[in-house]
């Protein structure tokens, strides 16, 4: 089971109360649980910017963003690592496969760079 608990990296993320093997699925979205907001409409909103900012993925023009940020899939909580554990991409249509056996309690993070072009990542992140 997927669970969420204080991270150390920040706030909280996505933990594994199970051992996961190398190439399993790691399921995290609800297939509908994403929707397109544009960077004009996040920024007459300060609540939406507030909340883009720290769960959505920056793409162009705006943001991919939870269908609904009072439902939100366990996968929108994801923390990010320079040594991911699970990885996916467009090929995969963004479901998320371990890149190695990941063991019980260990935080499921992975390279916010490979999620998006427009995506960066803070000096201080690890
Ligand atoms: C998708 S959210 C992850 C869940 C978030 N930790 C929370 O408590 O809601 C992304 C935000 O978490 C923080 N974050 C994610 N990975 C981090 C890292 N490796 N180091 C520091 N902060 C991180 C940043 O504030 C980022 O905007």
């Amino acid at each position: 089971m997927l669970v969420l608990r204080p991270s150390p990296k920040s706030g909280c993320g996505i933990f594994t109360t199970l051992p996961i093997a190398k190439g399993e699925h790691v399921r995290l979205w609800q297939k509908e649980d994403e929707r397109f907001v544009s960077s004009e409409e996040a920024n007459a909103d300060p609540d939406l910017r507030a909340a883009c900012d720290v769960h959505c993925v920056i793409v162009e023009g705006g943001f991919t963003c939870p269908s609904d940020f009072h439902r939100m899939s366990i996968g929108w909580y994801m923390n990010h690592s320079f040594n991911p554990n699970i990885a996916s991409s467009a090929e995969l249509d963004w479901e998320f496969y371990a890149v190695r056996d990941i063991a019980v309690d260990e935080e499921l993070c992975c390279d916010y760079r490979t999620l998006s072009p427009f995506e960066t990542v803070p000096d201080h992140y690890t």
